[in-house]
């Protein structure tokens, strides 16, 4: 794990280099991509890399991580509507080439085996863009998954309701009991891992990630085990981190 701890535009930066070195790089690249606040300072650099410097979305496909269960089509947090919002409108991000898993379907199973089934046709995840829960998950793999899960369907913690229902007008009740998610074995069949936290909330789950012991009860560490994980935090994110000061150190060396 590469960890950075910086300021906000300094992680952008970081977090739109690496998807900005896929797009250039690869002829079909594939982004895996986060919805929640905590990536949206990299969207909002990539599309400033769009709309300046001519960075072009136009060969890649992406995958989201996951989405609500039965949220109405039209309902503007459904992480597709939100995908769409914060990047694919405002890029050249072809609307046929980002999927999500379908949330709506009726058999949800089989939405889940054939949403793996298309990471799989696309060639795999390039780069997989992630946030992190202050229970520690990622995508919306709670406590208590299995290592090995692949897209499936997940019943929401209550302190992740809570979390997210300041999108719900802050209504608990009104945030879906449930969610499609990729698995953790799907998160870490991505060639390379960014993951983005800010603020003081998350610093115990990223303490677990980066220092703790690799466990289903912190769903995040088995990212120590993945061979090429970014790690972007902010100070407070960073505030419980014993090897902060070693992390500065290294990231100083690097002469950036
Ligand atoms: C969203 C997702 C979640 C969020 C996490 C943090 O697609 O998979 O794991 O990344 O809940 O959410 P924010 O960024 O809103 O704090």
């Amino acid at each position: 794990m590469q960890v950075v701890i910086a300021e906000v535009g300094e992680l952008a930066r970081r977090g739109a280099d690496a998807v900005e070195r896929v797009l250039r790089e690869r002829t079909d690249p594939v982004l895996g991509l986060a919805t929640g606040s905590s990536p949206l300072p990299i969207y909002d650099e990539l599309v400033r890399r769009h709309t300046e410097e001519g960075l072009s979305f136009a060969l890649a496909r992406a995958f989201l991580l996951d989405e609500y269960v039965g949220l109405p089509a039209e309902h503007p947090e459904r992480y597709r509507h939100v995908i769409e919002r914060e990047l694919e409108s405002r890029v050249d991000l072809d609307p046929e080439r980002v999927q999500g898993p379908d949330g709506l379907a009726e058999d949800l199973a089989g939405a889940c085996a054939r949403y793996e089934d298309a990471i799989a046709a696309a060639g795999g995840v390039d780069v997989q863009i992630l946030g992190i829960g202050t229970d520690g998950h990622i995508a919306f793999n709670e406590p208590g998954s299995s290592f090995a899960s692949r897209t499936r369907v997940m019943p929401l913690t209550r302190q992740t309701r809570e979390d997210n229902a300041r999108y719900f007008d802050g209504d608990v009740e009104a945030v879906p009991a449930r969610a499609l998610t990729q698995g953790l074995g799907t998160i870490m069949a991505a060639g390379q891992i960014v993951l983005i936290a800010q603020g003081s909330g998350k610093a115990e789950a990223v303490h677990q990630m980066v220092e703790g012991a690799v466990s289903a009860m912190w769903p995040a560490t088995i990212l120590q085990h993945h061979p090429d994980v970014t790690v972007l935090l902010d100070e407070d994110a960073a505030g419980k981190l014993q090897l902060a000061d070693h992390f500065r150190e290294v990231v100083a060396a690097e002469g950036r």
